[in-house]
């Protein structure tokens, strides 16, 4: 395999958004006491026009912190029943919290279903469970394909692929595909049921889609120097499946269940701290108030989630002063082509198996 860019010139993005300097104040996500993030500047103004989500079912991925915790917090404190697919970790007081902000809502208490991305059969089992707890609530309204990991070690998943594109692609494939069951019963209904897929500007820009990535290779791939890359890979993967899953609706001539995908820009969670601590001297990270408040980061995601004017197979992401913009999926800012979805469909399903709609 030809690797051919260095991780810095992907990083360039982050490295500019990390010099940005500004004030602080505090936020519920669990992070380091001493180091103190910027206050949320235009997430209060804006959950202030999303709609309620009463009567309605929202399954999110990796919401133990960061951007999915938002997101998950978000839709309880719209009345919405949350189903948190998160590891088993000892301490649980993401889940505690997000039950107390239930109650102050007086919403349903979110419900948590054991979900590891590094496993296939985990993924399964929490599938089987999400398809259980919505059966008798008509179905799935939307399927938050959040959770992420950035510059990880080249080391294989228990099933044999790269951790970095088993979490942030193969298993996310899977769970679409295992309850797509569940989208299609709630489409049923009035309603649009909606498969939200979390990228990044990190999958933007060459090089293109390699799909030797997402073979069964984890440990092979690259070593320590091609880390960024491989996250590259899976954000590029998570754009090239929205735009494949949306054709493939468009073809089937399914019109209620809609692909969307997002970005949060940089933004103040664990994954800025661990990404900007592997580029200093002493591995101290960046502050947090070098950057926005992850609340904003949400945004484009709360978004996809919520707004009943966004249109199938669109990708948003931040703009400026608290804006969302919209970004076309197509050469030259975002490289998926048809060669792009084609190849992702079939190593996805070269993984995890068949997935016709
Ligand atoms: N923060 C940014 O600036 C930024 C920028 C661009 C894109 N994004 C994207 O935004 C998404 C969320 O990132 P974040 O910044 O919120 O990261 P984060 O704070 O590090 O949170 C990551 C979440 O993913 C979960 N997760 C990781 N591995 C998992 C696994 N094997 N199974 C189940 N859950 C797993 C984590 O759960 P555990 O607690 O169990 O580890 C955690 O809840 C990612 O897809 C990321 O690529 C973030």
């Amino acid at each position: 395999m030809e690797w051919k860019a260095g991780p810095m010139g992907f990083f360039l993005p982050w490295i500019l958004l990390c010099g940005m300097t500004s004030q602080a104040s505090a936020f519920s996500t669990p992070i380091a006491a001493e180091d103190t993030p910027r206050p949320a500047q235009y997430y209060d103004d804006y959950f202030k026009t999303l709609p309620s989500m009463e009567g309605m079912t929202v399954a999110i991925t990796g919401c133990s912190r960061g951007l999915g915790y938002v997101a998950a917090s978000t839709v309880v404190r719209k009345g919405g029943r949350v189903l948190l697919l998160n590891r088993k970790t000892n301490a649980m007081e993401w889940y505690d919290e997000l039950c107390q902000v239930a109650d102050a809502a007086s919403g349903p208490k979110p419900i948590h279903v054991e979900c590891d991305l590094l496993s296939f059969d985990s993924v399964n089992s929490a599938s089987q469970k999400v398809s259980e707890l919505t059966a008798d609530s008509g179905g799935l309204d939307v399927l938050c394909c959040n959770a992420g990991i950035m510059l990880q070690p080249d080391q294989a998943s228990k099933d044999g692929y790269d951790i970095t594109a088993s979490t942030n692609m193969l298993s996310h494939f899977l769970l679409v595909k295992n309850l797509f069951g569940q989208l299609l019963v709630q489409a049923s209904s009035s309603e649009t049921a909606r498969v939200v897929i979390m990228s990044s500007a990190s999958g933007y820009g060459e090089p293109a889609f390699n799909p030797t990535f997402f073979e069964k290779k984890g440990g092979q791939l690259g070593g320590q120097k091609a880390s960024y890359e491989r996250y590259h890979q899976s954000k590029l993967a998570n754009l090239a499946f929205c735009c494949s899953l949306q054709e493939k609706l468009d073809n089937a001539k399914i019109s209620n269940v809609i692909a969307l995908a997002c970005t949060p820009g940089v933004c103040g969670t664990d994954m800025f701290r661990h990404a900007t601590s592997l580029f200093s001297k002493d591995g101290t990270p960046l502050p947090l108030s070098n950057v926005p408040n992850v609340k904003d980061g949400c945004m484009a995601q709360l978004k996809c989630i919520f707004d009943p004017t966004v249109q199938p197979g669109e990708l948003w992401g931040p703009g400026k002063e608290g804006s969302l913009v919209r970004t076309d999926m197509s050469p030259p800012t975002v490289l998926i082509d048809e060669e792009a979805k084609k190849a992702l469909w079939q190593v996805c399903e070269d993984a995890v198996g068949k997935f016709e709609i």
